[in-house]
């Protein structure tokens, strides 16, 4: 059999073969916006913000916007109660741009510039100190309300480059020295809170309680030696998605509520708890359509290339990353394996090195579920080749959301 469709949104379906999600079909999305084309489930979004807003409807729900930052899709989840964490500059004027204001901004990033702390003190967002330097030059930005950022000294089971907590991670600040940042930021600045987040995709949810045992411990401390403790507690992000049948992780909304539950045992004192979700919230509702072109056989590969690739999702190239694939546009028993390469000019551009298909053929759809997070938001213009499009789908209706980049407007940078 073809992929099932788990790993898609929840309003996907197969109908005389063809693909359709939100009750649009693929062959029409890709007729009418081209491809490659990401296509958002507003369902599946909705779904999965009312699952974290469950936890604790008390909580800060942040969405953590590097996983897809997008004026639409904030503007939605805005409307679903939810915050956002954001950690540039350009990040923060998204979220502004969708409506968000105040403290449900909480502002991240280990080497934030001057205009950055001043715009997220005028937008009276939380400001996340990340360093002991940090506290002076918040205060002198005019940040008042701040969350210190803490590294618990924990090596979470995901691939190195999105660990986070470790020993000698670039972010936060270790919990020998984060008293005394702390002890300093109570002089100049309001903190109310402390943060932590330990890495991204994590598939096991050990890890972070062990990080919020040693959250906890600290606000013992910070209670007992500075008599402070903190007014919100951020559990930052992390729960990992499927992006392949192999892989095995728990759904998103308990993994957080288990981290809650255990905050509430370890630290009863009273404190608000933020979440950052970022792909457990975007990840499963975006599918990417491809348009099949060369097909060829190399050295007993049977390779069909796709008019993407590394620009538009570089995740197999960065972290290894293993997606699964079927056609969109028709059904059919498996007819071989293929190996999907993208159009690049590298032979590392592959998406997927192996998948069960219908032999491909030129015209062909083929979907990518599960790339709804860091597909667009990393995507580059790698050999001049213009971004996506994407497009949310609910009710038979598709909206752009983002329009397609155009080689006029890659030329426009030009001199
Ligand atoms: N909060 C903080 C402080 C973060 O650094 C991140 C992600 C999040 C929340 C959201 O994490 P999530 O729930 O999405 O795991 N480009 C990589 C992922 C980088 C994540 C960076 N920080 C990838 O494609 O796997």
């Amino acid at each position: 059999m073809e992929l099932a469709l788990e790993l898609f949104p929840d309003t996907a379906a197969v109908e005389d073969g063809a693909l359709s999600i939100g009750g649009v079909r693929a062959t029409e999305l890709a007729s009418e916006h081209g491809t490659p084309l990401v296509v958002y489930c507003r369902e599946t979004i909705v779904a999965q913000a009312r699952a974290f807003r469950a936890i604790d409807p008390e909580a800060l729900v942040a969405f953590g916007v590097k996983a897809f930052p997008n004026v639409a899709l904030l503007r939605l989840l805005r409307g679903e109660g939810l915050g956002a964490d954001v950690s540039t500059l350009g990040e923060l004027e998204f979220a502004l741009h969708a409506g968000l204001r105040g403290e449900e901004l909480l502002f991240h990033g280990n080497n934030k510039s001057d205009e950055e702390l001043t715009a997220a003190a005028a937008a009276g967002a939380l400001v996340v100190l990340d360093s002991a330097e940090e506290v002076g030059r918040a205060a002198g930005a005019g940040a008042r309300r701040v969350l210190l950022r803490l590294t618990p000294g924990i090596k979470a089971r995901t691939h190195q480059s999105i660990q986070t907590a470790h020993d000698d991670s670039k972010f936060g600040v270790d919990l020998d020295g984060a008293l005394g940042v702390l002890r300093d930021a109570l002089d100049v600045l309001e903190p109310i809170g402390l943060h932590v987040h330990i890495g991204s995709q994590l598939a096991r949810v050990d890890e972070s309680l062990l990080a919020v045992d040693r959250l906890a411990a600290f606000c013992r401390r910070c209670r007992d030696e500075l008599g402070w403790t903190p007014q919100l507690v951020d559990l930052g992000g992390g729960p990992g998605i499927r992006h392949s049948l192999d892989e095995r992780v728990p759904p998103p909304h308990e993994f957080a509520r288990a981290l809650v539950e255990r905050l509430r045992g370890e630290w009863p004192e009273p404190a608000r708890v933020a979440l950052e979700p970022g792909r457990s919230l975007v990840g499963r509702a975006g599918v990417t359509l491809y348009r099949i072109g060369a097909t060829k056989r190399s050295g007993g590969v049977e390779y069909a290339a796709i008019d993407g690739g590394m620009s538009d999702n570089p995740r197999p190239q960065l972290y290894g990353a293993r997606y699964a694939a079927r056609l969109a546009n028709r059904d059919g028993p498996p007819e071989g394996e293929f190996r999907i390469a993208g159009k690049h000019c590298e032979s590392g551009d592959v998406l997927l090195g192996r998948v069960a298909l219908p032999r491909p053929r030129r015209g062909d759809l083929l979907a990518v579920p599960a790339t709804g997070a860091y597909t667009l938001a990393m995507a580059s213009n790698y050999n001049g080749v213009p971004r996506p499009a994407a497009v949310l789908v609910a009710g038979g209706e598709a909206t752009v959301i983002r329009r397609r980049e155009t080689v006029d407007d890659l030329l426009a940078l030009e001199a």
